[in-house]
């Protein structure tokens, strides 16, 4: 199994989602211990923002990365994304990542039909962190909600969100919040992997 191992947070050694994206990668680890991992730290090394140059391949070294950025997630079998909400949506390193990895006739296709994920046989782990509380699919959740809708157009439908809000509003809501997110992450990690193709 190769598990593709994401994290965005600007927030360094305080970050949440990297304390559940760690957690969830160590339990799976646990679980598949032959499972390689590729971890791609977005913050640390943060790709480009997708432009005009981008898009006509003006610059050899960026459309290399962006060539290997978009392998590393075709090989993956399982995502695990740390996705902090920035202002009710994903950080924009995160989401220069997406527009790199949705790419018509490689990740997606138009058809007759409408359009058609060619990324299908993936499943996603969603580490998703709040200050606030932000229902997922309610008013103000353009995270959670945003990166189920786009995975499902490139073809993944099965994903799982572990989830730790109200981070910000006290210091017993963080520790309480993180516990719960902790065990979820260390249960949903531990689910068996119907893809489990090479342990
Ligand atoms: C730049 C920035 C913007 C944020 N915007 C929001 C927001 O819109 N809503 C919210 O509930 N929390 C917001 N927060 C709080 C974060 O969601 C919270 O700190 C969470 O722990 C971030 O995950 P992380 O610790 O993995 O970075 C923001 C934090 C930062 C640093």
């Amino acid at each position: 199994m190769q598990i593709l191992h994401l994290d965005s947070s600007a927030l360094g050694t305080a970050s949440a989602s990297r304390e559940l994206t760690r957690t969830i990668v160590d339990t799976l680890a646990l679980h598949h211990p032959r499972a390689r991992v590729t971890h791609v730290d977005l913050d640390a090394d943060p790709l480009p923002h997708l432009t005009e140059r981008s898009l006509a391949k003006a610059d050899p070294a960026e459309a290399a990365r962006a060539e290997r950025t978009l392998e590393d997630f075709l090989a993956a079998d399982l995502l695990v994304i740390g996705a902090p909400m920035y202002n009710f949506g994903i950080p924009s390193t995160l989401k220069a990542w997406i527009d790199r990895v949705t790419v018509a006739g490689r990740t997606f296709r138009y058809t007759a039909n409408g359009p058609e994920g060619l990324a299908r046989g993936k499943r996603a782990i969603l580490a998703i962190s709040q200050g606030g509380v932000h229902a997922p699919g309610g008013p103000s959740d353009f995270q959670q909600r945003y990166l189920e809708f786009v995975l499902g157009f490139l073809g993944i439908t099965d994903v799982h969100a572990v989830r730790a809000g109200g981070l910000a509003l006290s210091a017993e809501h963080r520790e309480r919040a993180m516990a719960e997110a902790l065990a979820e992450a260390r249960r949903v990690a531990g689910l068996p992997f119907a893809l489990d193709r090479a342990a």
